[in-house]
């Protein structure tokens, strides 16, 4: 959600946090500040991007703290920005806190006055009252008393140099480097500044300076596990493209190319195992990666013919889940750091389940909580909207299913997932076509995905990116399910997309799209079964390459992905920073 990076070194702080900053903004981008301690603690805010802290970057001093919202508690103003100060202290701070009420009251009660309406501010007002001349103490205290998430950072006038940290359940992470100690909640952000990270855990403390990294948990001193931080982890830019959304559309055959090395390490074998002695595969994720294991549940069913069951990350926790040690629990997340998809998986390892995650961002909280990790190799993402994770997604998770069916005696459906990254690559050619059919969806009042089986699952995606990104109201829906209710919303000039990929449901999908027609719907088709691309009556189509029926929304989204991103361009809006929305959704 919120980014944070701090600094402590020889150098000015400023520019740094700036820098750290603008390559977090995709964490949230509704306001931003920096602090940093010279001889006092000097601070600037701003709200919208980052971009307008600019003149931030003239504050003196070699250590500070900085921050990217994305507002839970008050509104996106510069008084709720970061950081927060009260007395001696500058706070930075993601997640939040859960008691923050009851705190405030004890503050206001002594007479403190607050600036914002922020749950974060009152840990500035707790270290004030709790600091005995240790800034780590104090810090510690404070936490004692928190309820909730939080990934927090600290300057302490008393105490110049020097940044307190603690971690529970939002992510943090240390790193060094020939300029002095670096923090940030993501790796993004010490790219090119660091050679090394080290990740805090739950429940762990920190101190840097200039010099020094000191770790704790408790009382306990602990050794900093450094690692290296490989060079391209960063992003290239836009490579030519006027926006992250359509490159990283146009990535997605490389993505598929190279999430297929996740299938050779002895991780991938170790799994199959896992799964196929598994009385029961439960998928457990959030949004666009809820999206792919719906479509993952349909591979495993029909191909290795074993159940599994798919459900919202948020919602696990509250429905009780029967889980034994022979449950296996597959978390899908690009960010490896969305809070309900680890907590679900938090949940399932305590009922003795096997987790395995599958992560984009493989040093990720996900992945430090879980038994197994699968890489998906997307490269990084920096649009909010998940596109070639998702296909990514697809391409481990169909892998899994076609071992697991392989190891069952139903052979070859490994083999077919070879030629994905080719059949990629025609759709994202084929797929620009939907260029045209954007003035019909930024002139509507709300649109709607229909398709069955496979296709039922890209409607669902389709819907869910047109709506973030173009702010367009969409559905999607199976179907068949239209005439039980949605149909009475479709009238003149509707925009209705069918997805259509399998030979099987094609008469029934089309019946669907002759009773949104009948409605005076406008019908576009997206389809792999060139027939169909001449039927009578459709506004537009989009013939993309036959794959097996089962991989069809590995492709399908494609066109879906494209069309989002023109509508939402049609309409004017910034694909890659949809307005409320942020990358990582690390608050429950
Ligand atoms: C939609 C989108 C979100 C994420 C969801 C889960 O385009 O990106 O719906 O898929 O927030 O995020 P991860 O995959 O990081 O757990």
């Amino acid at each position: 959600m919120c980014g944070i990076v701090g600094y402590a070194g020889k150098r000015r702080a400023a520019p740094l946090l700036y820098a750290g900053l603008k390559r977090l903004e995709y964490r949230g981008y509704d306001s931003a500040g920096i602090a940093t301690l010279a001889e006092k603690i000097e601070v600037k805010k701003c709200t919208g991007p980052v971009a307008n802290l600019r003149a931030a970057v003239d504050l003196k001093g070699t250590c500070g703290i900085g921050h990217t919202r994305w507002a839970t508690h008050g509104a996106p103003t510069a008084a709720n920005a970061h950081p927060h100060v009260y007395g001696r202290f500058a706070v930075v701070h993601n997640g939040i806190i859960e008691n923050d009420r009851a705190l405030r009251k004890m503050c206001e009660a002594r007479g403190e006055s607050f600036s914002s309406e922020t749950d974060s501010e009152v840990i500035a007002h707790l270290l004030e009252r709790l600091y005995r001349g240790d800034l780590l103490e104090a810090l510690k205290r404070v936490a004692s008393v928190l309820e909730g998430s939080y990934a927090l950072a600290v300057l302490c006038a008393d105490e110049p140099g020097k940044i307190a940290l603690a971690r529970e359940k939002s992510p943090l992470v240390l790193g060094r480097g020939k300029l002095g100690n670096f923090l940030a909640s993501d790796v993004p952000a010490l790219v090119g500044a660091c050679l090394e990270i080290c990740p805090l855990r739950d429940g762990e403390f920190a101190l840097i300076t200039e010099s020094e990294v000191t770790m704790s948990e408790g009382e306990r001193f602990i050794s900093p596990d450094w690692l290296p931080l490989e060079r391209g982890r960063g992003e290239s830019g836009k490579a030519g493209h006027a926006h992250y959304m359509e490159k990283e559309i146009c990535e997605i055959p490389a993505a598929l190319c190279r999430s297929r090395e996740t299938a050779s390490g002895a991780v991938f074998s170790r799994v199959r195992e896992e799964l196929c002695a598994a009385k029961n595969i439960r998928l457990v994720a959030c949004g666009t990666a809820y999206h792919a294991s719906l479509a993952a549940k349909y591979a495993f069913e029909k191909l290795a013919r074993v159940p599994a069951e798919v459900t919202v990350a948020s919602e696990f926790r509250y429905q009780d889940p029967i889980l034994s040690e022979n449950s296996a629990v597959i978390a899908v997340s690009q960010s490896g750091e969305t809070a309900d998809t680890l907590a679900a998986a938090k949940l399932a390892k305590e009922r003795g389940a096997k987790v395995i995650a599958v992560v984009n961002e493989a040093r990720s909280s996900l992945s430090a909580l879980a038994d197994e990790t699968l890489p998906i190799n997307a490269g990084r993402e920096v649009c909010v909207a998940a596109t070639k994770s998702y296909v990514a997604q697809l391409s481990v998770l169909y892998t899994l299913a076609a071992s697991v069916a392989e190891a069952q005696g139903r052979r070859g459906y490994g083999d077919l997932l070879s030629e994905l990254p080719s059949l990629a690559r025609e759709t994202v050619k084929a797929g620009r076509a939907v260029g045209g059919w954007a003035p019909h969806f930024a002139a509507a009042r709300s649109a709607y995905f229909i398709g069955r089986g496979a296709d039922a699952v890209t409607a669902l995606e389709g819907s869910l990116k047109l709506k973030e990104v173009s702010y367009l109201p969409s559905e999607g829906y199976p179907a068949g399910e239209l005439k039980h209710g949605t149909l009475a919303l479709i009238e003149e000039g509707t925009p209705v997309v069918a997805v259509l990929t399998s030979q099987e449901l094609a008469e029934k999908t089309m019946n669907a799209v002759h009773e949104t027609r009948a409605r005076g719907a406008k019908v576009f088709l997206v389809t792999s079964i060139p027939a169909y691309a001449g039927e009578k009556g459709l506004t537009g189509c989009v013939v993309i390459p036959p794959c097996t029926e089962v991989y069809s929304p590995a492709l399908a989204a494609i066109p879906l992905q494209l069309l989002a991103y023109y509508v939402a361009l049609a309409r004017g809006c910034d694909p890659d920073k949809p307005r409320n929305l942020a990358k990582s959704v690390t608050v429950e």
